[in-house]
């Protein structure tokens, strides 16, 4: 990452930065400003370690060099103080050098002290890792912020955002800015509502991205649009969710999927060069339908094994009724292959039915576990017993069964039993602590255009419903709706989709033909798609584009596990602001004036 330059130090109180400071700076008169972060009382003399946001340096208050004025604030300096510190910076002694501090080979001898603020005792301490609870985090968020971890995180994102829009103006992008008032747009998460003063029972939504402006963007003759946009999404959150977080939004006319993946890996590319991650390219890409078949999920970490085994051939007439029963139905019979796990008692094993694999749907969870002292592979289960000799054998060579394997089975429709098989997979790499260091990017590419949505009893677009369907399934959208293939693509980072996309459809008739099938009546075809099948008609251009998750890709290059430490306010699991508090509950004359009342 870029270090300050020397614009750091104009237009302000100081004429170095705290972290900025070298032995070839000895004998200089310095003037910092920053932080009293730890100080230290050590026979008579005070040091004081100055911090901000570039780094700390130590600061020696002797009181031969200082007033007696400026000696008795350094006594009685608190934790967090804003401190002026003016001195000359002077080469420590070779045993006072400490080595794990970037000032460590130089302090400043203070000639004068100033406090320009105090402070309260903090609610916690301004360190690097600290244990306390993320509400407490939240509530005083500006003192998380001081910590030096936040900054470069908030500092991270700022490199990365910077680097995208560099690569993109390069690339004759053009910056432009979307309503926040805006419709609603089907991306699948609850809209966030606005209710109009001047039009009583009726309201905005906040945008769930930018889908259909930058469409009508590209009808403008746009060409190529980006925005860093916020989007807002009312849906249960978690640890890669927030409410409202940051898309990098881009469109292009006139291309194909290829034109938009390969601009796109050369924009990560650059990014990821200005981020200091190695990478390498052109990206691998695997078909949606691979993905799934192999990891169970359409966004895989690749950078592990564990990859599902599909039995149901095997399987198929074996006496075990759950599996062959299974498979006649129409299901499949799939398992992965633990390594590490063999030893596991059965309570442990259980419990991954109860925790994990129930919750994702599964009715059970067979399992065969190997002990490590199990040269033979006879394995330990209830289920060995339905097997004859040769298709138990079979099994074990398909798992690539060894001594100390744990062997866990889900039988079901292929979705189930994939989402169960993916969530144990991820578990128990966590569980055993399979290796799972640098960073893994790949396309997933070719989504189906529909899925049914069980809930609703209807077919649902699989990304948005502005997605062009192969060209070669056109026919197919009303007859086989779970047959039609689209031009589609997500980009997935080490298990996270980070970005997904697609080609538009740009035909009016085809964009119908869509949003009927995904059940949306004629008439709302005309009142909430009016506006876009008028634009299709109105000689819009072949064109397609992607949206980049900000907020995930920022925490995958900082190393976190949660978006929220790459946000500078960011949202608790109930989507409150615990600083500002809120949502905040507002006058009746407020909710009068938009014509609301409260139940
Ligand atoms: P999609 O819904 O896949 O596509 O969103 C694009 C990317 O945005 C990120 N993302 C989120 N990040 C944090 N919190 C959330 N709640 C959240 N929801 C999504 C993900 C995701 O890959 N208009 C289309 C893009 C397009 O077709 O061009 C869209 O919004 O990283
Ligand atoms: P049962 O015959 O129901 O006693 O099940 C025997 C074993 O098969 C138990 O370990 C169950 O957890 C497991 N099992 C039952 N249904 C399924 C399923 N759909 N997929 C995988 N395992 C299952």
């Amino acid at each position: 990452m870029t270090e300050m330059t020397d614009f750091a130090n104009e237009y302000c109180m100081h004429d170095h930065t705290c972290g900025q400071l070298r032995l070839p700076d000895v004998g200089a008169q310095v003037t910092l400003c920053g932080w009293a972060w730890h100080t230290r009382d050590h026979g008579g003399l005070i040091f004081i370690d100055l911090r901000d946001r570039s780094g700390y340096a130590q600061v020696v208050v002797d009181p031969d060099c200082v007033s007696p004025e400026d000696f008795a604030k350094a006594e009685h300096m608190g934790r967090e103080f804003v401190v002026r510190a003016t001195g000359t910076v002077r080469a420590r002694a070779a045993e006072a050098i400490n080595p794990n501090m970037a000032t460590g080979e130089i302090e400043v001898l203070a000639s004068s002290v100033e406090v320009l603020n105090t402070s309260v005792t903090p609610p916690f301490s301004i360190e690097d890792g600290i244990e306390t609870s993320e509400d407490t985090r939240m509530k005083w968020r500006y003192m998380d912020l001081r910590r030096p971890e936040m900054y470069r995180n908030l500092k991270l994102r700022h490199v990365v955002t910077t680097a995208i829009r560099n690569a993109l103006n390069k690339r004759d992008f053009l910056e432009v800015e979307t309503p926040i008032l805006a419709n609603s747009t089907p991306e699948g998460a609850r809209d966030y509502l606005v209710p109009s003063r001047p039009n009583p029972g009726k309201f905005y939504a906040l945008p769930q991205s930018p889908q259909q402006f930058k469409q009508m963007l590209m009808v403008a003759g746009v060409e190529r649009y980006y925005q860093v946009a916020r989007c807002f999404r009312d849906e249960d959150l978690r640890a890669d969710r927030q409410p409202e977080f940051t898309q990098i939004d881009v469109e292009m006319s006139f291309v194909q999927e290829d034109d938009v993946i390969n601009m796109m890996e050369g924009v990560l590319q650059e990014v990821l060069e200005a981020a200091g991650v190695e990478q390498t390219f052109p990206l691998p890409r695997m078909e949606y339908s691979e993905a799934m078949e192999r990891f169970g999920c359409d966004r895989p970490d690749v950078r592990f094994g564990m990859e599902l085994v599909n039995l149901s051939e095997l399987v198929a007439d074996c006496g075990f009724g759950v599996f062959a029963n299974t498979v006649k139905s129409g299901g499949v019979v799939k398992a992965i292959n633990c390594k590490g796990a063999g030893d596991w008692s059965r309570g442990e094993i259980e419990k991954l039915n109860t925790n994990v694999a129930a919750p994702n749907g599964a009715k059970g969870m067979a399992w065969i576990a190997y002990t490590s002292s199990d040269l033979e592979l006879k394995g330990k289960s209830p289920i060995i017993k339905f097997f004859d000799e040769a298709t138990y054998a079979a099994m074990k060579t398909a798992l690539d069964v060894e001594p100390g394997d744990l062997v866990l089975f889900a039988a079901d429709s292929a979705d189930v039993a994939n989402a169960v098989l993916s969530a144990l997979r991820l578990h128990m790499a966590d569980a055993l602590n399979v290796p799972r260091e640098g960073h893994a990017l790949l396309w997933v590419v070719n989504f189906p255009m529909f899925r049914y949505d069980e809930d609703e009893k209807k077919y649902a677009a699989e990304h948005h419903p502005f997605t062009h369907v192969l060209k070669e399934d056109l026919d197919k959208i009303e007859s086989d709706p779970l047959a039609c293939g689209s031009y589609s693509y997500d980009i997935v980072m080490d298990g996270f989709e980070v970005g997904g996309g697609s080609i538009r459809i740009h035909n009016a008739e085809e964009q119908k033909r869509v949003l009927r099938v995904c059940g949306v009546s004629e008439e709302d075809v005309e009142v909430k798609f009016g506006h876009l099948i008028h634009a299709l008609e109105l000689g819009a251009p072949p064109h397609g584009g992607i949206a980049l998750g900000l907020d995930r890709l920022v925490m995958l290059l900082a190393g976190r596990n949660s978006i929220r430490d790459v946000i500078a306010f960011p949202k608790t699991s109930s989507a409150s602001d615990l600083m500002t508090g809120a949502p905040n509950q507002v006058t009746a004359r407020q909710l009068k004036e938009v014509s609301l009342r409260t139940l």
